[in-house]
């Protein structure tokens, strides 16, 4: 979800104000991706890096952080959506940290739409979290060095109870992965559009989406083999 503060100060406004309309792409998103019955939905709304913005800014977002879960779980639930939060929620305050695992206790068994939220999340530590994992297993002595596989780190991983992601979608025109999901992301569409978050609306939403439908997704297969595989589902 990027853009916000270019979109305020091209306004004359403060950044703050941008992120709170970032609020309201955010919610206009979560609608679209329920009522298109999207199984997961994972927004990076606080990268590990971002705690070095000024501190004012920092405040700000942990403030605006803590009252939207306030305000929004009971909507999330009503529709039926799960919400996690990924990443280390150590580094937040008490009151955060309780809101937190107050909202994804309300919302566990529900069955819909898998809302993810990135909250000091970072790809490097998601990997690093998960051989620590594997570490102490192998310490302990419950695992051996020769059951390390692809499957046995991604279990240590965020994310894994979910599906392969299709589409990422990054706003604002940088065309980086920023240290979002990087073990994830690895077979998954890229999608980058210049358009500032606050700004990104339903219409965005499907033109990313129609972005996505138009490919070919070969997983390393050739093109012929997708085309039988396909024929032979049917
Ligand atoms: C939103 O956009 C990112 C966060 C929610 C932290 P930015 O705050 O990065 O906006 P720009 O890139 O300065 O425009
Ligand atoms: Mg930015």
């Amino acid at each position: 979800m990027d853009g916000n503060g270019r979109w305020a100060k091209q306004k004359g406004k403060h950044r703050v104000f941008g992120h709170k309309h970032g609020v309201k792409s955010l919610r206009k998103a979560i609608t679209f991706a329920s009522e298109k019955e999207f199984k997961a939905l994972t927004i990076f709304a606080f990268s590990s890096e971002n705690w070095k913005r000024p501190k004012q800014e920092v405040n700000m977002l942990m403030e605006l952080f803590f009252t939207v879960l306030g305000s929004e779980v009971k909507k999330l639930h009503q529709h039926n959506i799960k919400l996690t939060v990924i990443g280390d929620m150590t580094s937040f305050s008490d009151r955060i940290q309780k809101k937190v695992s107050e909202a994804q206790k309300l919302t566990e068994n529900n069955t819909g739409l898998a809302l993810n939220v990135a909250a000091n999340y970072g790809g490097r530590w998601d990997i690093a979290q998960a051989t620590k994992h594997i570490a102490a297993q192998v310490a302990k002595g419950e695992l051996s060095i020769d059951d390390i596989d692809e499957d046995r780190i991604a279990q240590g991983m965020t994310l894994y109870d979910l599906p392969e992601i299709d589409l990422m979608i990054r706003t604002g025109g940088e065309q980086r992965i920023s240290n979002f999901l990087l073990w994830q992301l690895a077979y998954t569409e890229l999608y980058f559009t210049d358009i500032l978050w606050p700004d990104f609306d339903a219409i965005s939403f499907q033109n990313a989406l129609d972005f996505f439908s138009g490919k070919e997704r070969r997983f390393g297969q050739t093109s012929e083999q997708v085309i039988l595989q396909a024929v032979s589902d049917e």
